[in-house]
């Protein structure tokens, strides 16, 4: 059955910076061949752009197909992006016939003709994994854009951690070249952006021609009109002398690092394949603070992965009382079909893994807040992202990567000097220094 060729979209992103990035490329992209974004309850094509990552995933897309059906009994149409596409494929139209395209994370530059095809009342599922044509073929960057954006400059995995999905749903670890990032980063300040978060699964593991991220940092340092550089997730075997240098002496490289370390126990970091130990890690983040002492440490934590002891678990909570986090994630360990892990011997029993988590969550938590109260009384730099609830507030985001509430803030992609006056748990209070030099 044909049905008529969509006029509007809307697109729905779940699970990590790499797929936020995906969306707005799909966006621009449909909106270049003249689409226009309606909401999701009366766009004509609704696009899920899902994640794999933990927990029932799957379950979780099947339903929210089930729920799209409008009260007048029509229904849109339905795409699956993402990583539950690469990971279900074929499988997902068995289960759910109402979904008319499949396309994975690496092939959805070819989303304009499967789009068509659907509409010829054709089931259309594209899942090549053809490395970075995406990038070569995706229309330029839209031109009205907010104070801060993502843009990827690494995908995949060649690490195989055996609890992860990544390397099957994502593919190799590929590095996109120095001049499409540089160009791209160009187009964003023009744009109006003034602070690029770099993302890639593994984006400190971004190599090209003997340059590493390091480098990239570097030349991106002297774009004119870019006032932040960010990047994650980063793994703690890949990072470089250069890339460590560059928190030392790049200014517009803000003082944060994200760098997960999922547990504390050596007997664990080998059962997961991570490649490095609680002492190498420690020794990494040593590193860091000795060239940026003001640095502010992220991580992410599994616990409960198969054959997770108490005393693992301790270690795992010593390694935080060391490093003392900034902020952090922090998840049960969810069996992913097809990775090593899901079939080990010894898996943790769902009342532990609850019981490890909250002691673990209660931990991290408490840092942050500490972190948060030991921001109160400095003055620093707020890139004004976004409006406030009260008219003339606004909220921003500190070096450190804090939400800042702004009363009177100034217009939204503004670098405001603030002095922070007060701290909650997730945020804190600034006001505008006015004696600050101009
Ligand atoms: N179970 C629980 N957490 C996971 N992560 C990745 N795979 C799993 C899994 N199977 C977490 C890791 C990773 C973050 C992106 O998600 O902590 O760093
Ligand atoms: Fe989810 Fe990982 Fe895929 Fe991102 S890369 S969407 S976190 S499975």
């Amino acid at each position: 059955m044909s049905r008529s060729a969509p006029k509007s979209f809307h697109v729905k992103s779940f699970g990590c910076q790499m797929n936020v990035y995906d969306g707005e490329r799909m966006a621009e992209m449909l909106g270049a061949e003249g689409m226009a974004v309606a909401s999701e309850n009366e766009a004509d094509l609704v696009i899920l752009n899902t994640c794999h990552i933990r927990e029932k995933a799957a379950e979780k897309v099947y339903s929210d197909i089930g729920r799209m059906r409008r009260d007048d009994g029509s229904r849109p149409m339905i795409a699956v992006a993402g990583c539950v596409a690469q990971a279900e494929g074929a499988e997902i139209p068995r289960r759910a016939r109402e979904v008319d395209i499949v396309v994975g994370p690496q092939a959805y530059h070819r989303l304009p003709a499967l789009v068509a095809e659907a509409a010829q009342g054709k089931r259309a599922i594209d899942l090549d994994l053809p490395g970075l044509a995406k990038f070569d073929v995706l229309p330029r960057r839209a031109p009205k854009r907010g104070a801060s954006a993502f843009l990827t400059v690494q995908e995949g995995c060649d690490k195989f951690c055996t609890y992860c999905v990544v390397p099957y749903t994502r593919g190799a670890e590929i590095s996109r070249s120095f001049d499409a990032i540089l160009e791209e980063a160009q187009a964003l300040v023009d744009a109006g952006v003034r602070e690029i978060t770099l993302v890639g699964q593994n984006v400190n593991a971004w190599a090209q021609s003997g340059h590493d991220l390091g480098s990239l940092i570097r030349a991106l340092d002297a774009l004119p009109g870019l006032a932040r550089i960010r990047y994650t997730t980063s793994h703690p075997n890949d990072m470089t002398d250069g890339l460590i240098a560059a928190h030392g002496d790049i200014e517009k490289l803000m003082p944060f690092l994200h760098l997960p370390v999922q547990s504390g126990s050596d007997r664990i970091l080998k059962a997961m394949n991570r490649s490095h130990s609680a002492e190498s890690y420690r020794a990494v983040i040593e590193r860091v603070r000795g060239v940026r002492p003001d640095i502010a440490i992220s991580g992410d934590f599994i616990v409960g992965f198969p054959g997770e002891t108490e005393a693992d678990f301790e270690a795992t909570l010593t390694l935080i009382e060391e490093i003392n986090y900034a902020s952090a994630y922090s998840f049960k360990y969810s069996a992913r079909p097809g990775t090593p892990a899901a079939t080990m011997d010894e898996q943790i029993a769902p009342e532990i893994m609850d019981e490890r988590l909250q002691r673990l969550q209660a931990l991290l938590n408490a840092q942050q807040f500490a972190f948060n109260q030991a921001s109160v009384g400095k003055r620093c730099d707020i890139l004004i992202e976004r409006d406030g609830k009260r008219p003339g507030q606004r909220i921003g985001k500190s070096p450190w990567l804090q939400s800042v509430v702004v009363e009177n803030g100034p217009e939204i992609g503004t670098i405001v000097t603030v002095d922070l006056v007060s701290a909650a748990p997730n945020s804190l209070v600034g006001i505008v220094a006015i004696d600050a030099a101009a």
